[in-house]
């Protein structure tokens, strides 16, 4: 899905990350998410178990964004600063676990190619949803880029982690 905004060259842009981004997505992580702390290691996990789904945001090589995925099962929360342990062999999605940008270079439309970049990933991986928890209000960000809340007991039990108002989100990839 694309609301058709314009890529200028000047744009931040996406790049894979790698081990040496792992500082500076944890010093993003500190300013942008104060109030839900994850441990360094907890990052690299993620690099480790599925570098497909882990991307730095860049310009003039400085991180300034980073977005973090892995294949997971649908209904289902990793509790935040939490290792994953492994991959599921039935993982049936692609889980967002966050996507941030530095305040200052937010609107130039790098949520949405980080979606547009996880779908690709996602129909390499043979899945057909895109699953995340929406922080911060951001639900109306997420709707924009196809994804649908979903609601159950066990669900909200927990989201209780990641603060009032999350919410579950999925995006059925199969959907016109
Ligand atoms: C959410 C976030 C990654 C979006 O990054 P971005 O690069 O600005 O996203 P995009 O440029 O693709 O989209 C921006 C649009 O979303 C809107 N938007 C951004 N944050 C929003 C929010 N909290 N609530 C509602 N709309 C929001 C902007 O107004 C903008 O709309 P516009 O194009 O009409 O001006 C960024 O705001 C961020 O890092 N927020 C803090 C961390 C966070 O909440 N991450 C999400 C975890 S699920």
């Amino acid at each position: 899905m694309s609301t058709g905004k314009k890529v200028d060259p000047k744009d931040p842009i996406w790049r894979a990350a790698s081990v040496n981004d792992i500082d500076a997505v944890t010093r993003l992580a500190e300013i942008i998410h104060p109030t839900l702390p994850e441990r360094p290691d907890v990052f690299a996990e993620k690099l480790a178990l599925f570098a497909s789904g882990c991307y730095v945001l860049v310009r003039h090589e400085e991180v300034i964004g980073y977005g973090l995925s892995h294949p997971w099962n649908l209904n289902s929360i990793p509790p935040l600063d939490s290792f994953l342990k492994g991959i599921p062999g039935d993982a049936d999605c692609l889980y967002v676990h966050d996507v941030a940008v530095l305040p200052e270079v937010r609107g130039y439309g790098s949520a949405e190619r980080y979606v547009d970049l996880m779908v690709e990933c996602a129909c390499k991986i043979d899945v057909d949803f895109l699953g995340l928890v929406s922080v911060y209000s951001t639900q109306r960000l997420w709707a924009r880029y196809g994804f649908e809340v979903a609601n159950g007991s066990e669900l909200d039990m927990k989201l209780r982690s990641y603060g009032p108002t999350a919410k579950y989100m999925i995006r059925n990839l199969k959907s016109p």
